[in-house]
Parts: C-alpha cells; structure tokens; sequence
C-alpha cells in the first residue's frame, strides 16, 4: 500500500496525471478504469495538456467507466457520459470504439450489468483504476452498507451522496436517486489501483478508509486489501489520517 501527500490540488492532480501518462507510456494499449467527479478533473486537464503538448498518444488505449446515474440520457450535462466527453475525450486521442460507460438509456438494466463486466474481461482486464472517495466512503457508487455487491449492478443512491452530488444541479429534486456502478469485486479485479482524495470534507473517509481496519460501512476500506493500491491525498485530506499517526 503506497500513500503519496501533495501539497495542494494542482500536485495532487499533476501526481495522478504522471502515473496515468507513465502506464500509458509503458503500455499503449492499457485499459484504463476511469471515475467522475470533481476531484479528477485537474488530472484530466493536465493528461489533456500532455497530448497536445507532448503527444500523450491515447489512441490504442481502452477506457471503462465506473458509474453512471440510471435516468439521465448521454447528453444531459450532469450525466457522467457528459462529464467524460468535455473534460477529457474530445481534448484526447481515444477511439470512440474504445470507450465504455455503463448505460441503462434504452437498454435493459440487468443486461447491461452483465455485459458491461464481460466486456472488462474481454478486454484483459482493467491495468489501471483511477477512484474518488465519497465523503461516506462510496467508491464508484457503491454505498456503505450490510452487503456490497461484487458485478456491476444497479445501487440506490443514499441521502448523503444525494445531497453530495445535488451542487452539480439546479436542485436536490433534480439528484437521480438510482445509479449503475461497478461492484467492489470489478474495482479490486484491476491491477492497479489509484484513489485521489481532496478537500477537508474527505480528511474522516480517508481517516476510515486507511484504519486498518476493513469494513462495508466504508466502501473503500476494502481498497487496504488491494495488491498495489496508491492513495493520492492533499494535505486537507490527509489531515486527520496524519493527525492520527
Ligand atoms: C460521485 C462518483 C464517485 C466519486 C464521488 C466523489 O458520487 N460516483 O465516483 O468518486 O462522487 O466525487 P468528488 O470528487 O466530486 O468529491
């Protein structure tokens, strides 16, 4: 288990963009697992930069998403589909054909579901995993609970990650209250796996998330029992974790 501390957001999201591009460097065509939210967003920014700065060549890469909210078409804005396309495919070099992002739009839920880790296996397997961390500690979407499902599935949201994702829209009403995500057996089947935190808000998930001690009511607990997992923290979000070494 490695934990890197960046100093601020703009290293931690330099640190995160580095580990991508090197993985893509040493494997062009790496299966990349990808994430959402506004923690990432630097990391895309900076990866976009280096391919059209330094050629980054994304071309043979394939990318899988984690999550999807279930009753938002592609084109919504706040739909992860969206969110992809604008911060880091139309800056870069993926094949469209490469990309995947779970999608119950006019599809059925279930089979989606089952195809979507098919599809994970086919490719090789996933060689790298970039996660957030919900303030509850969901990662992907898959939230604290008695039972945490291993495949893709389809997740009820909680109040907490409803209220958490509604700065995104107009209104808490407009939050969809059901999602698709990767199971916590489709996350920690990948070879890598790096977890970005930022912000105060995360300090008491991380804190939890790095206990040593593993549990459902913090998803991301899970992630201590990973092979190679690197947590990428900022000092706000590292904060109580050091405070407690
Ligand atoms: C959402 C996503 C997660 C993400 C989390 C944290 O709920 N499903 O994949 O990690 O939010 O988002 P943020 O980085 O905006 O705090």
């Amino acid at each position: 288990m490695k934990i890197m501390i960046a100093a601020d957001y703009r290293k931690l999201s330099q640190m995160a963009a580095d580990i991508v591009a090197k993985q893509v460097q040493t494997k062009n065509n790496s299966v990349l697992g990808l994430a959402t939210g506004s923690t990432p967003e630097g990391m895309y920014s900076i990866l976009s930069h280096m391919h059209r700065q330094d050629n980054l060549d994304f071309s043979e890469v394939i990318t899988f998403n984690l999550d999807e909210y279930v009753g938002l078409a592609p084109d919504h804005p706040q739909s992860y589909h969206y969110y992809m396309k604008h911060h880091f495919f139309k800056q870069v070099n993926v094949k469209s054909c490469n990309i995947n992002i779970p999608c119950t739009e006019k599809n059925n839920p279930e089979k989606v579901c089952r195809e979507y880790d098919q599809e994970i296996n086919n490719s090789g397997g996933i060689d790298l995993q970039v996660l957030g961390i919900g303030t509850n500690g969901h990662i992907g979407f898959n939230e604290p609970g008695r039972l945490l499902s291993v495949d893709t599935h389809i997740v009820d949201l909680t109040e907490e990650t409803i209220e958490a994702n509604s700065r995104f829209f107009k209104s808490k009403n407009e939050v969809p209250r059901r999602a698709v995500t990767m199971g916590v057996g489709s996350i920690m089947k990948a070879k890598k796996i790096m977890l970005l935190a930022s912000g105060l808000n995360k300090a008491k998930a991380v804190k939890e998330m790095l206990s040593g001690k593993v549990t459902t009511d913090l998803p991301a607990s899970l992630l201590q029992l990973h092979h190679d997992p690197l947590f990428i923290l900022d000092h706000e979000a590292a904060s109580l974790f050091q405070a407690k070494e």
